[in-house]
């Protein structure tokens, strides 16, 4: 597992929404808007399944996943790879539920996808592109 620490995770913790990426077993590509996003630890993101279906599939039968995350301002851009573990009950899933519920409470909070992450690359356009930076 690989820790955020500096401009990478503060862009991580102030982007809103991020692309997450999954594929099937048999390679089929998926993409989807995910918010309810949080760095609980520097190497581990919890993400709520409020609405996934192929993503959610595509992780019980292929636990892996990528996002990525972009800077307006700064032009920065990374991308994030992990391996993932889905919850549907516990503490650490009934905490998220509850925090997700009090931004809104008709959201499902299904499951709690957990991340942890393994690396990470530059995605900003130039020179640094697509090298591994953690
Ligand atoms: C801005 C935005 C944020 C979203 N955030 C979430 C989220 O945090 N969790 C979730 O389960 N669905 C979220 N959704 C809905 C999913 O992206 C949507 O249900 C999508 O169909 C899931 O992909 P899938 O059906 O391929 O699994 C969000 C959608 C948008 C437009």
């Amino acid at each position: 597992m690989v820790a955020l620490s500096g401009e990478i995770k503060e862009i991580f913790t102030k982007t809103k929404v991020m692309p997450m990426a999954t594929a099937s077993k048999s390679g089929v590509p998926n993409v989807a808007p995910m918010a309810s996003i949080q760095l609980v630890a520097d190497d581990t993101v919890w993400i709520m399944d409020n609405y996934m279906q192929k993503t959610l599939e595509n992780l019980k039968e292929n636990p892996v996943v990528a996002l990525y995350f972009y800077d307006q301002g700064t032009k920065r851009c990374f991308q994030i790879k992990g391996s993932t573990e889905v919850r549907t009950s516990g503490p650490d899933y009934e905490k998220f539920r509850d925090q997700v519920r009090t931004k809104g409470h008709h959201y499902p909070a299904k499951s709690l996808i957990i991340i942890r992450i393994t690396d990470v690359f530059e995605c900003t356009p130039g020179k640094e592109a697509g090298k591994k930076v953690l």
